[in-house]
């Protein structure tokens, strides 16, 4: 495996990461939509979007999403090929997420200077992102693969890789998640799920939003407390 010189490429936007805390997982079947979504994500306070290649209005949605919400800091989730990543980007994506670590999806988002979290599940991949520069890796999915526990494990060997637990996060754990010192923002589809997109249920998405962030802030006064 090489190791890259120049990491900077390689790293996610993670102040705004880091400021937002929480990243909504969306999955949406209209990209008529995508304004509304992002209109009611801001008025909940978050103003980060992980759009999901997992419907055919994704590249669309994202397009919208970054013409109508400017302001938003939008993400292509679930690519697993480079043939999405460069869709994603051209389609206006600021970031490239995978649930899986795949050195070509990786290689690609270097060498055009994308930032990319690529998914990890065991220390083997930790260690293998890390050889490439890679210090915000997404944790998938973290609740069934055993979650803060396994957290607080990786924080010894790994002590400067930040992750973005994702999978099986929800208002009820989300708090134990943001506590954890290696965490920089917490993913999940819960906020603005499918069934609430597709039902134009804004209203719900504006409150998940605000619930979550309130959750968050709280999380991480206790956190800094603790330091
Ligand atoms: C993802 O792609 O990150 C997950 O599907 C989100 O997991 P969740 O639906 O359990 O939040």
């Amino acid at each position: 495996m090489t190791t890259r010189s120049n990491e900077q490429t390689t790293l996610p936007p993670n102040e705004p990461l880091a400021e937002a805390g929480l990243v909504p997982v969306i999955t949406i079947d209209s990209a008529d939509d995508a304004g509304s979504l992002a209109a009611a994500l801001t008025q909940g306070g978050i103003s980060y979007a992980e759009i999901t290649f997992r419907t055919p209005a994704a590249a669309q949605a994202i397009e919208r999403m970054r013409s109508e919400a400017p302001r938003m800091t939008v993400g292509a989730g679930t690519v697993l090929t480079v043939e999405q990543a460069d869709r994603a980007v051209r389609s206006g994506a600021q970031y490239v997420v995978s649930p899986a670590f795949d050195a070509r999806v990786v290689d690609w988002c270097e060498e055009h200077a994308v930032p990319i979290i690529p998914g990890v599940a065991t220390p083997t991949e930790v260690n293998a992102a890390r050889h490439r520069g890679l210090r915000t890796l997404k944790l998938f999915p973290a609740e069934q693969l055993g979650g803060v526990a396994l957290l607080q494990a990786l924080r010894g060997p790994f002590p400067e890789i930040q992750f973005v637990p994702t999978g099986g996060i929800t208002r009820r754990n989300l708090g134990n998640y943001a506590r954890q010192p290696n965490v920089v923002a917490c993913g999940g589809s819960w906020i603005a799920s499918k069934e609430a997109i597709s039902a134009r249920k804004f209203d719900d998405i504006v409150a998940a939003a605000k619930d979550a962030c309130t959750i968050v802030s709280q999380a991480r006064r206790q956190r800094s407390r603790a330091r």
